[in-house]
């Protein structure tokens, strides 16, 4: 079965608890089902990783691919993760960046992300939400 990879960079664990009135109540947990959910008729399953080590998640784009595509929130990473962008350089399918915050309502050192340039599309801004729409606009772009 085609399996998405879904990376979650560092301190995206504690969603649920980490600053509620930036990044919302939903847990890390609650995110990977509903994208699970809305892949579920594209008959596509989630390869879910989170890792607060730039190494880990370099290590799951590596082996991930034979994913069909991929939903990345690198975190804070976005500002300096050269290494993580070299990764995905080499990621050979369509991903989209996940922000659940509108980053450039934010603090300026969010407004660019190193990883941007390389991704299909961003969604930010709109919380948990946003990785769904991530996962439907990659099943539009990949074909189901
Ligand atoms: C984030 C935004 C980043 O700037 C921040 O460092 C995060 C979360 C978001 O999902 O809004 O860790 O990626």
């Amino acid at each position: 079965m085609a399996e998405l990879l879904l990376l979650n960079g560092p301190n995206l664990s504690i969603l649920g608890r980490r600053q509620p009135e930036i990044y919302g109540t939903a847990t890390l947990a609650d995110i990977e089902q509903a994208v699970t959910d809305e892949l579920a008729g594209a008959g596509w399953k989630v390869r879910a990783v989170q890792s607060d080590s730039e190494a880990e998640l370099i290590h799951a784009i590596q082996d991930g691919y034979d994913t069909v595509g991929a939903i990345v929130n690198p975190g804070a990473l976005m500002i300096a993760g050269w290494s993580l962008r070299d990764a995905l350089a080499s990621y050979p399918r369509p991903w989209v960046e996940v922000h659940l915050s509108n980053v450039w309502a934010r603090e300026s050192f969010r407004h660019e992300s190193v990883i941007a340039p390389l991704a299909s599309g961003v969604v930010a801004g709109l919380g948990a939400l946003g990785y769904r729409v991530a996962a439907r606009a990659l099943v539009a772009l990949v074909g189901a």
